[in-house]
């Protein structure tokens, strides 16, 4: 028998998992055979550890959203020559709830976070909500206040640490000017130039790291810890994501009619949070990631039903800065694995495409990032003839590329 271990997909991590296995061939299964094994959440025992020696596991995200079933065969030596079984999964309860997203808009109220939402020009009905007019020019700055807000002021005055390609790190800066605490941002070499300027300009000391997302939350952690600071992770964290959620409520009011909402996924924060909003406020809206082909790593992840990492060199090779990240979080995962309807892909060409359109046709300056959801629409990876809201997600922009994509475009 194979030792009995955790099946890294189904229930390991900081979020109970409810697990169940349906035999579609009873055969002669018998379970106590895998009583060893180590679970947690409601599983019951001897199940968990006949999932534990699984092997091949493949899983799929259903039409509703709401489960997510794996169809694997388990091989059992002697005993059990091949048994079909299908294993069930989902989590005891989400980690963030409309009622976290609604505290986070209580506690934004005060600095009007509401963003305009346009009609996309060409006829369809296509809206962009422009987060690229958000203070700091992304969404980045509602879940950084969400967090810091809920600080306690002893706890706050220590101040705030983060790690950010660009645009966390600027609106984490930007909160802490308005707390009047101090920040550090743990940037890679490569970002914008702009959004270091920013950073600094809001008074933020930044630390340089070497170009992976990993490498540069380890340093962040660590400059915390070092200095009884608050580490403000850019994504992986319930109050960040209630903070991104906002958006979602907003477009409710804004467009009670709509079918489809378009994100761009770098670690999931911001469509995590969007999801949670929407799905508690209309049945049947439809929640559809966006990633470069360059970095699709929530795409294998969410296929794969377990969190796939980049390597460092793969995932910065996209224009999409934003976008980078090598790995979603694990909140995120968890939360996109249950809201998420699907996850598509862009290439590099297309996302330039749009960010040089929304320049032109709608006037709108957004980066490349902020352009991916666009992308995802224009070269018909997203589908669906409904009302469509695509984030237009940040606008810090290096300029010398907007030259150089509005020259592409004369
Ligand atoms: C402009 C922009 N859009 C989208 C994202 C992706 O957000 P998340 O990491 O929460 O998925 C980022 C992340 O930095 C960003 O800067």
């Amino acid at each position: 028998m194979h030792p009995p271990e955790r099946h890294p997909g189904l229930w390991s991590g900081r979020y109970a998992q409810r697990v169940w296995v349906e035999v579609a061939e009873p055969g002669s299964l018998e379970v106590g055979e895998f009583e060893a094994a180590n679970c947690t959440g409601d599983m019951p025992e001897g199940i968990g550890a006949l999932v534990a020696v699984l092997g091949g596991v493949s899983s799929r995200t259903d039409s509703a959203g709401v489960h997510h079933d794996h169809d694997c065969t388990l091989e059992h030596p002697g005993r059990l020559p091949r048994t079909s079984l299908r294993v069930h999964s989902c989590p005891v309860s989400l980690p963030v709830t409309i009622a976290d997203v609604e505290a986070a808009a209580e506690r934004l109220a005060s600095q009007n976070p509401l963003t305009p939402l346009l009609r996309l020009p060409g006829g369809g009905a296509v809206f962009a909500k422009c987060e690229n007019l958000q203070r700091t020019g992304t969404f980045k700055f509602r879940g950084a206040y969400n967090k810091t807000a809920s600080l306690s002021p002893e706890v706050r005055a220590r101040g705030l640490v983060t790690d950010s390609s660009g645009n966390h790190g600027q609106a984490v800066a930007y909160v802490a000017s308005l707390f009047g605490v101090p920040a550090v941002v743990a940037m890679p070499r490569n970002a914008v130039p702009f959004k270091v300027e920013q950073t600094r300009r809001w008074g933020a000391e930044v630390v340089w790291t070497g170009e992976g997302s990993e490498e540069r939350t380890r340093v962040a952690r660590q400059i915390a810890a070092e200095r009884g600071a608050t580490h403000i992770p850019p994504f992986d964290d319930e109050l960040v994501v209630a903070g991104q959620g906002t958006i979602g409520l907003e477009l409710v009011s804004q467009l009670p009619e709509l079918e489809t909402v378009v994100v761009p996924v770098g670690g999931g924060g911001l469509i995590s949070g969007i999801a949670a909003a929407v799905k508690a406020k209309l049945k049947g809206v439809r929640v559809v990631g966006v990633e470069p082909e360059l970095a699709a790593d929530a795409k294998s992840s969410l296929e794969s039903g377990q969190r796939v990492t980049w390597s460092a060199g793969d995932a910065v090779r996209t224009i999409a800065d934003g976008v980078r990240t090598q790995t979603i979080g694990e909140l995120n995962f968890t939360l996109m694995r249950e809201l998420v309807d699907e996850m598509v892909t862009v290439p590099e060409a297309a996302i330039l495409q749009a960010m040089g359109w929304l320049a032109i046709e709608a006037k709108l300056a957004v980066e490349p990032t902020g352009a991916v959801s666009l992308a995802a629409v224009q070269t018909g990876a997203v589908r669906g003839s409904g009302p469509t809201v695509v984030i237009l997600s940040g606008g810090n922009y290096a300029p010398e590329l907007m030259a150089q994509v509005l020259s592409q475009l004369a």
